[in-house]
């Protein structure tokens, strides 16, 4: 028996791995994180599973269902939002679980941010503008920061900031940002990136708090950055005409000149 933590994506349901539906389709037990996890998902569940929404549970409760399953020798996956590496909740349950000796496996899936970029159609690291992206989040009620870990001090980094759980805190994040970034700094704001009601506003430092009015208060994404101009950047080296690198050496010469994948490792 084994707990399978699958990363169930951004909220599209074709945007989670060919590895973990597979494995939902092999578990008779689904323990799901109901607030963000679509409903769509569980369709690969088997006929006869057992479903639970974890929403409403404590984690007392949840280890009760999946002890209830490894009592009755039913594997579980166990879903969580976007991936499991930022904000899941896995460590945890997982630090739970190794001590309880239930064995786990862990099946990556489309992060949050990386579902906004791509809405965006963004790329987030350009050549000589931000070669760095900081996942990040501020304060919340359940969930305080650790000290250092401040958007200023991300700020003085000039990085792609990509925001979590902040929208509700849109004020504090543009007054802490703008003295680094200044007022015209390209922001993002993606509501449900990937789901069917999925929104973008776009606009700066300076604007964006009023270009986004009252509506969007939860499951919303903050990218900041100057590489969310798209413009501006250089063209990278890899793809030069002349740059010489092992998969196109340029002369004789090149130090790359004899390798062959097949020659990797061995000299
Ligand atoms: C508890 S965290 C989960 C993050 C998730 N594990 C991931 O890999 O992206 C929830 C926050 O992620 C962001 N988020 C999750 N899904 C999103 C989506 N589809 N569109 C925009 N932001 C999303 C929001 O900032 C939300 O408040």
């Amino acid at each position: 028996m084994t707990v399978h933590f699958i990363g169930a994506g951004p909220g599209a349901p074709d945007l989670l791995t060919l590895r973990g539906r597979d494995i939902i389709a092999s578990c008779p037990v689904c323990l799901y994180a109901g607030s963000l996890v679509p409903e769509a998902v569980l369709s690969h569940c088997p006929d006869g599973a057992r479903i639970v929404n974890t929403a409403p549970l404590d984690l007392d409760q949840i280890i009760a269902e999946i002890q209830a399953a490894h009592q009755a020798g039913h594997d579980v996956a166990r879903l969580h939002s976007g991936d499991l590496s930022v904000w899941s909740a896995m460590g945890e349950q997982m630090r739970r679980l190794r001590a309880l000796d239930i064995p786990v496996s862990v099946t990556p899936g489309v992060p949050a941010f990386a579902a906004a970029a791509a809405a965006l159609g963004a790329e987030l690291t350009l050549p000589g503008i931000a070669q760095s992206v900081v996942l990040t989040r501020t304060p919340g009620r359940a969930s305080s920061m650790p000290r250092g870990e401040t958007l200023t001090n991300f700020a003085a980094t000039g990085a792609t900031l990509a925001i979590h759980l902040s929208i509700q805190n849109l004020d504090t994040v543009t007054a802490d940002l703008t003295p680094a970034y200044g007022a015209d700094c390209p922001v993002a704001v993606v509501y449900r990136a990937s789901w069917p009601d999925q929104q973008i506003i776009r606009g700066t430092l300076g604007d964006i708090a009023a270009r986004l009015g009252e509506d969007i208060t939860r499951t919303a994404l903050i990218l900041v950055g100057p590489a969310l101009a798209g413009e501006g950047f250089d063209e990278s080296c890899l793809y030069a005409v002349d740059y010489d690198r092992r998969y196109r050496p340029q002369s004789a010469d090149s130090p790359w000149s004899d390798w062959t994948p097949e020659s990797e490792g061995t000299s």
